[in-house]
């Protein structure tokens, strides 16, 4: 439908977690008037979810370098090193603008310093962490609180469909469907120079992962649909220690964080045999891929649903300051990890890849930014270091900020856009969705499996194109089909980049292409839509 009301800013960011507050905050800084447009409230990314914490070498004897060398080891030869060496150098002080901001990080009582952590894949203690193992949920107050204090206008309820651009394809703005705002109910536009996404991941697209509902692929489908080039979807990282809930467990699952791992849980087998000693010098902390591994390769050896992480050798007092939030998780599941050890399986945790950035957030289409997890600034290869995405937001948004309130640039007129053609399927289309891709495209792929997901997936997405052209219908456009639409696309582009990959890399698992290949596959899978959508 044609916008029916309009308002104009100079920046939109889209989304309200720690990449999008970040952003709306600096440029609202500078003078610029910023309209920040979130999907549900204005705290319900996966900002608030982050439990371990946030990496930044502050600590004594620490480096950027050092961070800067876990960072390109765990990305597995494809991070793009002068992205990395931005945020490694930059994040101290990212860090400390954070906290200026309000965000109060765990200290130690005697000397006053940030208390810092371990988590897979770092060679140091370097994750700040906030309320024990709640630090997003702390981040997330502060950076709420101080976007509110600073009288940024936001707009809640409100999920952005398409990019408006001008005649010469800049950035002119965004549509959006506002749902129970009163005078802005229904479909709007806002008009800006800048259109940030900071819309987060698409974890939704599996069944069973730890991002919240609305992490759905929202902002790299509008990108697709805007035709900016997105990369790297292949990479999906497995966080490796979730809290099983059984076989047909879906949707949202609670996080065990990697730093119960970091403070001396580890990892056992039925039979109470550890299994990740031996398979890699870091053991149970090696990167977060290698750990996901060993874990599904246990179960398919001993054909157990999951594994265990033991931690109760911490005692009640240890569990209940430094992990409070996952005490109270796993008791609310009825098990005590205190007195018991607390069954695991990986699920699906993060997005590597998204839409393709430069050192400044800009992607292929001019004033158009991502930052955090929807965006691929080079940052993690084939697979994140574990607490480098709370960072890369904190480091990118001021970049992109910076880019924005220098650029004078300002778009011509919006072109009113045509009719929506997207087909939109049933709210339902989901489920079926985080189905196929969770047989045939999640931790352990081969060509068989992701080929019957690519099969599943097109005859899925043709129904819904074979009833739009037939006789124009579509279901109901609302928040759930316009999502189930989201999750249909970048389900598409996820399977069919990982079926070109053959190889296995980082966190792109394949059973038939074991090895490592760096003579052909050194080299990241970028993909553009056309105009007609293929
Ligand atoms: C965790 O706490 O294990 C999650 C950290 C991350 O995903 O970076």
């Amino acid at each position: 439908p044609a916008p029916g009301w309009a308002i104009a800013a100079d920046v939109i960011v889209v989304g309200s977690g720690v990449a999008g507050l970040t952003t709306a905050l600096r440029c609202a800084a500078a003078g610029a008037k910023v309209v920040v447009v979130t999907k549900a409230q204005m705290d319900n990314g996966s900002t608030r979810w982050a439990q371990g914490g946030i990496a930044a070498a502050l600590g004594d004897g620490d480096t950027p370098e050092q961070h800067l060398d876990d960072t390109l080891v765990a990305g597995a030869g494809l991070c793009d090193e002068p992205a990395v060496r931005a945020l490694v150098t930059e994040g101290p002080d990212a860090v400390r603008r954070l906290i200026s901001t309000g965000a109060q990080f765990d200290t130690s009582d005697e000397t006053g310093e940030i208390l810092l952590t371990r988590e897979g894949g770092h060679h140091r203690r370097r994750i700040a962490h906030a309320g024990g193992d709640a630090t997003g949920a702390e981040i997330s107050r502060a950076l709420v609180e101080a976007v509110r204090d600073a009288g940024i206008e936001t707009v809640e309820n409100a999920l952005v469909l398409d990019l408006l651009t001008d005649e010469a394809g800049r950035t002119a703005g965004v549509t959006l469907h506002v749902m129970g705002e009163g005078q802005r109910d229904g479909v709007g536009a806002v008009h800006a120079k800048a259109v940030v996404l900071a819309t987060g991941g698409m974890g939704q697209v599996f069944s069973a992962t730890t991002n919240p509902a609305v992490s759905t692929g929202d902002g790299v489908a509008l990108a697709l649909r805007a035709g900016a080039e997105v990369s790297d979807l292949e990479f999906v990282q497995f966080h490796p220690t979730v809290l099983w809930l059984g076989p047909d467990a879906e949707g949202q699952q609670p996080l065990v964080s990697e730093a119960v791992r970091g403070e001396g849980a580890y990892l056992v087998d039925a039979e109470g045999i550890r299994f990740m000693t031996g398979q890699h010098e870091l053991a149970e902390l090696a990167p977060r891929d290698i750990v996901a591994k060993g874990i599904t390769r246990r179960m398919q050896e001993t054909g157990a649903e999951h594994m265990f992480l033991d931690a109760r050798h911490f005692g009640a007092k240890m569990w209940a300051e430094r992990f409070p939030t996952i005490l109270a998780a796993c008791r609310s599941h009825g098990i005590d990890p205190v007195t018991e050890p607390i069954p695991v399986a990986p699920a699906a945790h993060y997005a590597s890849g998204g839409v393709r950035t430069d050192l400044l957030g800009r992607t292929t289409v001019p004033g158009l930014y991502a930052c955090g997890e929807v965006a691929c600034t080079g940052v993690h290869g084939a697979n994140r270091l574990a607490s480098n995405s709370l960072l890369e937001g904190l480091v990118f948004s001021e970049r992109i900020a910076a880019d924005i309130i220098a650029d004078p640039t300002a778009p011509g007129a919006p072109v009113v856009p045509a009719p929506a053609r997207t087909p939109l399927p049933a709210s339902e289309a989901r489920y079926e969705i985080q189905r196929i891709m969770t047989a045939g495209a999640g931790v352990l792929r081969s060509a068989a499996s992701l080929a019957g997901a690519a099969t599943a997936l097109e005859r899925l997405h043709t129904a819904s194109v074979e009833d739009l052209e037939r006789d124009g219908k579509t279901a109901e456009p609302c928040v759930e089909t316009w999502e189930a639409a989201n999750l249909s696309l970048v389900a598409r582009v996820l399977v069919a980049a990982a079926r070109r990959r053959e190889e296995t890399r980082g966190c792109h698992w394949r059973e038939d292409r074991p090895d490592r290949d760096d003579d052909r596959w050194r080299r990241h899978l970028v993909v553009r839509l056309t105009p007609n959508g293929t």
